[in-house]
């Protein structure tokens, strides 16, 4: 496997190992900051002993890699909050408050989301944009510091937001490919540990084309090859979208061709599925449908379709909300969750399902900040028990 960090066994990592050992009850040390010290080999492996806890026997001996404690760290009933909105998005989000994006409007809020208590129960990580893992909180601590000293694994978005495609009317093409592998290298200094790409494929009358789907997965692959090479996770999004008036069964059929498309570039590329996670759309019916497939209808759809075509390799699908209401972005993830095993974990890389309440609770005013972030606790944790199939509408009563 390719996927590895140019880690031996070093002084830091000693010493940080022995300061472990002299730890009081309660303290702690960033994950992050472990995970670094550990004496990784040239191959990226580590090697892990199991021994019988009273005779002290030695079970079994094995070698671990990046990929398998990357794993270990998508955690059962947790997800990653995605909080990488580009200037216009955060703008149209805080206009929907009459709120002014300024950078110290972003600022606080992003500090709101990442310091909310208790949080990292159900989060295992957050996906920052550029301009936020520059940004720091009240106390001078990097946002990455805020995230990793309390557990939560820092990632970046790093393409440069989905542009029209030339000469193909009504789709997307997503750029940033230039000068990546500079942009992860410094990202991955900042604190990141994994990575994010979104491409977009819109459903409309003869769209997507089959060039937009190749085009857009051409440039997935070479993202997550080049990120897995720095050493960040890649996070590979093909988003298709939810508007328009189709109905479940072509958003199964796009969703289908797409994911077809993507895995097999992203297997020509020699990307490692083992390290890397797929942020997909539900199978949903358009939003002006006239029929709305209910909830059951849309976990047994997206389930049956991702199993015909992602590897049981890839260690997570972890989905995006894509405009549905928060309630209903749960009640999806659960409802699939509740359908049994799966080969992969199935989990939530949401924006606006779960920042919504948080937003309309905060409406930019620093008095609002205590409740905004019980109301981000509420939905993180509504979520954190649809990764067991064990959210009930009963738990959004109990919490008003
Ligand atoms: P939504 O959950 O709001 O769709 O955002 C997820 C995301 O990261 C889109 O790129």
């Amino acid at each position: 496997m390719r996927y590895h960090r140019a880690m031996t066994i070093h002084d830091d990592g000693q010493s940080l190992f022995k300061r472990l050992e002299r730890l009081e009850r309660g303290d702690s040390v960033p994950l992050v900051d472990a995970l670094d010290a550990l004496p990784w080999n040239r191959d990226g492996l580590l090697p892990a002993i199991a021994q019988q806890f009273d005779t002290g026997t030695v079970l079994m001996m094995a070698w671990m890699n990046a990929e398998s404690v990357a794993r270990t760290l998508v955690a059962a009933g947790k997800g990653t909050l995605a909080a990488d909105e580009m200037f216009p998005t955060i703008k149209k989000r805080f206009n929907s408050i009459n709120h002014d994006s300024t950078e110290e409007n972003r600022r606080s809020y992003r500090e709101l989301l990442f310091t909310t208590p208790g949080i990292e129960k159900f989060i295992s990580g957050v996906i920052l944009f550029d301009e936020t893992i520059r940004q720091a909180a009240q106390d001078g601590r990097s946002f990455s510091e805020v995230l990793a000293q309390n557990g939560i694994i820092p990632g970046i978005k790093v393409d440069k937001g989905a542009k029209d495609l030339a000469g193909f009317l009504g789709e997307k093409i997503t750029e940033g490919l230039d000068g990546l592998r500079d942009r992860l290298i410094e990202y991955r200094g900042l604190g990141a540990r994994f990575s994010k790409w979104r491409a977009v494929i819109t459903i409309g009358k003869g769209i997507p084309t089959q060039y937009c789907i190749d085009a857009n997965a051409h440039a997935l692959a070479r993202y997550a090859a080049l990120s897995q090479q720095e050493g960040l996770v890649p996070i590979v999004e093909p988003e298709v979208l939810m508007d328009g008036d189709h109905d479940i069964e072509r958003c199964e059929e796009v969703t289908a061709a797409t994911l077809k498309t993507v895995f097999s570039q992203l297997f020509e590329h020699r990307v490692a599925f083992e390290a890397m996670l797929l942020k997909p759309n539900m199978v949903l019916s358009g939003k002006e449908c006239s029929e709305q497939a209910d909830v059951v209808k849309v976990a047994e759809s997206t389930v049956n379709c991702f199993r015909r075509f992602v590897p049981a390799a890839v260690p997570g699908l972890v989905f995006l909300s894509g405009g549905q209401s928060s309630e209903l972005a749960t009640e999806h993830l659960n409802a699939m969750n509740a359908l049994g095993k799966h080969p992969w974990e199935l989990s939530f890389s949401y924006g606006r399902a779960l920042q919504e309440h948080a937003l309309k609770a905060w409406k930019g005013d620093a008095a609002n900040i205590s409740e905004a972030q019980k109301v981000l606790y509420h939905r993180a944790k509504c979520n954190g028990a649809a990764r067991f199939g064990e959210y009930s509408k009963e738990m959004e009563v109990a919490a008003t």
